[in-house]
């Protein structure tokens, strides 16, 4: 019989304990340790889990040999330091969203994981989900037609954090399903923001993304916003789809509607629009946790090899989207093109600050 994996988790604060809860109940993989540089943290775990071992230091998980895997749930500023040094003691790596503070950190963790055949995956929870899965279905089944454009928005006080400001908090969720919806990187972003409470640190900003065929995603995040909201809209040429991931069953909703021109008309009396309103539906969603689906595909991709839905690379890519929007915060809003080199400042793009080929993403779809 094969042994389970073994599982250590590094932060404790918000997420940490909601990843540990979900690697000790599944089956195939066993929590061995928990790491928090603060005693009160780990005082808690323990009363919850009196059997699991806690230490302030990280390393004592990396030099521990029984240690297959390491989750790392701290602030971001300390994610490269602690994936690299977990991968270099050859241990296979989750790392919380943001994976990084910039891709060149990203690239040496994909190259140090790829040379020594380890597991690296990023957790873009939401592409875990059910609805997320079940839009995803809907779009690739033809039902809303072609997409036109996609909105989201996910605002409410806080939780204002110190070290990466509220694009690079919330906004990967939005990404990260937008670029599954659509199956393709953005050309340009754009980005707008504030920052009223922190310095330098903006609680407000609207990104928008723009894809081949004109198609383009827009983006609100807040901390500063007195209601939570978290809802996405996604507009086809034949139907649309809602979500809202704050109800608790009717998430989803598919409206039949769609606005069509006349193909040709001689006269203006001749011209109108022709509006459509069909029935709008619900679709069945079989609620599961994602996070425990997103932490048990880290552990069969351990267990098989296969390499995550969410890997390093789609990391990667979420950070240079993150890096395009805060070029174009400092640059009042301008088009920033996405780049997989450093970036530099196109002379010859009208308008647009940086260059670069558009990667597609490898057309995988969650099937967990
Ligand atoms: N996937 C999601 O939906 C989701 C949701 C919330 C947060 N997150 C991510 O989870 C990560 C943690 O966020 P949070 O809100 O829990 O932060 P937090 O500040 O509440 O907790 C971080 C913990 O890490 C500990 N820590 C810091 N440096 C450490 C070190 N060197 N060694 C050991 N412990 C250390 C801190 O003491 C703290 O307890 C972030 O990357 C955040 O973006 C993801």
């Amino acid at each position: 019989m094969k042994r389970p994996i073994s599982i250590g988790v590094i932060g404790c604060g918000y997420w940490g304990p909601l990843l540990i809860r979900n690697f000790k109940i599944l089956q195939d993989c066993r929590l061995k340790a928990v790491c928090d540089v603060s005693g009160a943290r780990l005082k808690h775990i323990k009363e919850l889990y009196p059997d699991v071992e806690c230490v302030t230091d990280y390393q004592r998980l990396f030099n521990e040999s029984s240690v297959d895997a390491v989750v790392i749930a701290t602030p971001v500023k300390f994610h490269h330091e602690l994936a690299k040094a977990g991968l270099l003691a050859g241990k296979h790596v989750f790392i919380e969203k943001p994976m990084a503070l910039s891709s060149a950190e990203c690239e040496e963790l994909i190259e140090i994981a790829q040379n020594n055949g380890l597991v690296l995956m990023v957790d873009h929870t939401y592409l875990y989900s059910a609805p997320v899965r079940k839009i995803v279905e809907i779009v690739e089944a033809g039902d809303i037609g072609d997409i036109r454009y996609i909105n989201s928005r996910r605002l409410n006080l806080g939780l204002f954090q110190k070290d990466i400001n509220v694009a690079w908090d919330l906004a990967p969720h939005d990404i990260s399903i937008i670029l599954h919806i659509l199956g393709e990187l953005p050309l340009t972003v754009n980005c707008q923001g504030n920052a009223h409470v922190t310095p330098k640190i903006e609680d407000v900003t609207n990104m928008s993304m723009l894809f081949r065929h004109k198609r383009f995603a827009t983006i609100q995040s807040s901390w500063l916003e007195p209601r939570k909201v978290r809802e996405m809209t996604i507009v086809g040429t034949r139907r649309m789809i809602v979500y809202d991931d704050l109800q608790t069953h009717e998430k989803i909703k598919v409206y039949d509607v769609r606005v069509e021109r006349p193909p040709h008309y001689d006269t203006f009396a001749e011209f109108q629009y022709s509006y459509h309103y069909g029935d709008s539906y619900i679709p069945h969603i079989h609620q599961e946790e994602p996070l425990k689906m997103a932490c048990q595909h880290f552990v069969d991709c351990i267990a098989t090899g296969a390499v995550p839905i969410t890997s390093g690379r789609e990391g990667l890519e979420m950070i240079q989207i993150l890096e395009a929007a805060s070029t174009s915060l400092r640059a009042n809003c301008a088009p920033v093109m996405l780049t997989r080199t450093e970036p530099r400042i196109s002379q010859s793009q009208q308008g647009l600050r940086v260059v670069s080929e558009t990667p597609q993403i490898g057309g995988k779809s969650a099937t967990l």
